[in-house]
């Protein structure tokens, strides 16, 4: 992140009315490359350049958590080159932001099954989680060969392996005990969930964790998805009624 003032939180929106975690299914980087007449792969640069301009915002506007879906278990089904590309930008802005993210006081950490990612992108990948474990302005998880339902499929296999070891009764299986062996095992589920682009499904992304998460879909392709964009969807989940499967007495 460029070091630069710090955004206040615009009036409208009301600090006790902020989502705790926000995840992104940032859609679209192919699309606004295409539209300008560039070759896809630029829309996936000027992505990760969005995602730290957001990452700021949830920064300076005290919004502890945010999760990016940078690559699903399915997006393997791109061309080799688009994937080959996706996965060098991941590694070169690992190592090229860490000093920042340090200085910022960001944690980095990762979900998804990332030991089917190359060994060198590994490497990053655990050096920035170590790196930046204890920083505590703001947390940034990013699903990299993330799919929810190969996450739930491990969590059984684990919780299944517990059972057969004789150090869990299926009875004692409750939704904490799967919570737990989750990618997401002690973070809060998300409060609001925001894809890009048009595109109003979930693609396999944090289906269990989103049961009563505030869905928000905009036609904004996620390189123009700005501060101005992510205030609109704050704004909005502000007036949303979550009810939990309460009744509210006063209504
Ligand atoms: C999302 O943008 C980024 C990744 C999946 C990595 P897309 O690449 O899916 O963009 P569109 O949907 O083709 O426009
Ligand atoms: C979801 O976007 C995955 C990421 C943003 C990383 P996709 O563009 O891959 O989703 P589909 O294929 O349109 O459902
Ligand atoms: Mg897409």
């Amino acid at each position: 992140m460029i070091a630069q003032n710090l955004s206040p939180l615009p009036i409208d929106l009301n600090p006790q009315c902020l989502p705790q975690h926000v995840a992104v299914i940032m859609d679209g980087n192919g699309r606004w490359a295409t539209r300008q007449g560039f070759p896809r792969v630029a829309g996936h640069r000027q992505g990760a350049r969005t995602l730290k301009a957001l990452l700021r915002c949830c920064k300076d506007w005290e919004i502890p958590t945010l999760t990016a879906y940078a690559f699903s278990t399915e997006n393997w089904r791109r061309p080799t080159e688009e994937v080959d590309f996706l996965m060098l930008l991941f590694e070169r802005l690992l190592k090229k932001e860490l000093a920042e993210m340090n200085r910022e006081g960001v944690r980095i950490s990762f979900i998804g099954d990332l030991d089917a990612l190359a060994p060198s992108l590994q490497r990053q990948i655990e050096r920035a989680t170590k790196a930046t474990a204890e920083n505590q302005s703001v947390h940034l998880m990013v699903a990299a060969n993330y799919g929810s339902r190969s996450e739930m499929i491990h969590a059984c296999q684990k919780i299944a392996q517990q059972v057969q070891q004789g150090k869990l009764d299926p009875t004692e299986i409750t939704e904490k005990v799967l919570s737990q062996q989750l990618y997401t095992s002690d973070i809060p589920d998300p409060d609001l969930l925001i894809r890009t682009s048009g595109e109003t499904r979930l693609s396999n992304y944090l289906l269990w964790q989103i049961a009563y998460t505030e869905l928000y879909f905009t036609d904004t392709l996620w390189p123009d998805f700005d501060q101005s964009a992510f205030h609109q969807a704050l704004k909005e989940y502000g007036k949303r009624d979550r009810k939990f499967g309460q009744v509210r007495l006063s209504a």
